[in-house]
Order: C-alpha cells, then sequence, then structure tokens
C-alpha cells in the first residue's frame, strides 16, 4: 500500500475525491498525511472528518521556503511518504522536497499544459475563449506547472457556458481523474 501525503490550499475537493476513491476500494494507497499553507482552508475540517494528521504552517513565519520545506520533510519521514500529491497547493515546490521525492510528485492542473498555467487557469481560457480546455495530471520539477506530462483529457468550452459551469464541469473530470491516474501510478511503482 503506497503511503501518499496530500498538500492543498483550498477548499479540497480533489482530496476528497481521492479519500473517497481509496475507502471505495478504487486506489489502493494510504493519505497518511495533509500538509496545507492556509489555517481557514476547508480541505483541514475535510481532512480532520477523515481522521487524517493535518501539518499547517504559515509560510510568512519562515525566512524562506527552505525553512518550512524542511520541516514539511521531518513531517514526511515521521509518516513514511513515498509520494506528493499537490491537490490545489498554490506554492512552487523547491529544491528541498524536490531533491528528496523528485520523479514522486504530482500534480494536477485545470488545463491542456502547456496551455494556461499558473493561477485561474479556467478564467484564463474562458478570456481566451478557446473551443476546449481540460486537465492535466504531470510530474513535478522546479517550474510553474512544468513537469513530464502523465495524463491530460480535454473538457468543451460551449456556447452559453459561464466560468462557474466550466470549473464544476473540469472539476467533475478531476475527481473521476486523479484517483484513477493515481491508482495506476501506485499500482507501476508497486513493480519497480
Ligand atoms: C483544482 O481545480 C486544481 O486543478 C487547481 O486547484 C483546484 C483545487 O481545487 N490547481 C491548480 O490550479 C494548480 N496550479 P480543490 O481544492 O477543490 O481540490
Amino acid at each position: 500500500m503506497r503511503r501518499l501525503a496530500v498538500f492543498a490550499s483550498g477548499n479540497g475537493s480533489n482530496f476528497q475525491a481521492i479519500a473517497d476513491a481509496i475507502k471505495e476500494g478504487n486506489l489502493e494507497a494510504d493519505i497518511c498525511l495533509v500538509v496545507c499553507d492556509r489555517e481557514d482552508a476547508y480541505v483541514m475540517e475535510r481532512a480532520r472528518m477523515e481522521n487524517i494528521p493535518v501539518f499547517s504552517f504559515s509560510a510568512k513565519q519562515y525566512e524562506n521556503k527552505a525553512g518550512y520545506e524542511r520541516e514539511i520533510l521531518d513531517e514526511l519521514h515521521i509518516h513514511g511518504v513515498e509520494f506528493i500529491i499537490l491537490a490545489g497547493y498554490m506554492r512552487l515546490i523547491g529544491s528541498t522536497l524536490l531533491g528528496e521525492y523528485s520523479h514522486r510528485i504530482v500534480n494536477i492542473h485545470p488545463s491542456l499544459l502547456p496551455c494556461f498555467p499558473g493561477k485561474d487557469a479556467i478564467g484564463q481560457a474562458f478570456k481566451a475563449e478557446v473551443k476546449e480546455t481540460g486537465v492535466t495530471i504531470h510530474y513535478v520539477d522546479e517550474g510553474m506547472d512544468t513537469g513530464p506530462i502523465i495524463a491530460q483529457e480535454a473538457v468543451p468550452i460551449l456556447n452559453g457556458d459561464t466560468k462557474d459551469i466550466l470549473q464544476k464541469r473540469i472539476q467533475e473530470l478531476e475527481h473521476e481523474l486523479y484517483p484513477k491516474i493515481l491508482h495506476q501510478l501506485c499500482q507501476e511503482k508497486q513493480h519497480t
């Protein structure tokens, strides 16, 4: 059973989809830690309801990224974490975590990368009036939403869509795709 840490900054609907897939037997893994950089993030409440330990921190209380990432790394060691799963974690991963977990950090992003990286990818696509956008799951490197792509699926932007409708359609796909791809990755990594 692979040991995962989920990193999130907000609502945590992807965290929930992963936790539900585990409970339903569709993903052979354990979430042994949630890492969160915002005290008011709803994902913390979700983690409590699932009885999963949380490490929360406030970046501004540290001198630099290495400062808080060293503490995160200690927590990952304590909980025996093998894979870091980014699920709406709105910070760049630095060299402290990449050094130890390179090729074992996965991110989900709501666009067809390399289009629309960074913040508000759904709003960016909506404003650009493209015909389709989508969801990308990729390994994380030092860049912003760069790194080798693992899976990508398109979502059409339809006449009459609002940004909220588009966001709902994209998130529904995320909740289906992320657990499925994580399951495949966990299976593959069992054999290596
Ligand atoms: C998700 O749509 C995820 O793809 C996006 O943040 C949202 C988090 O939602 N991530 C990024 O934009 C990363 N650059 P959630 O908190 O409900 O899972």
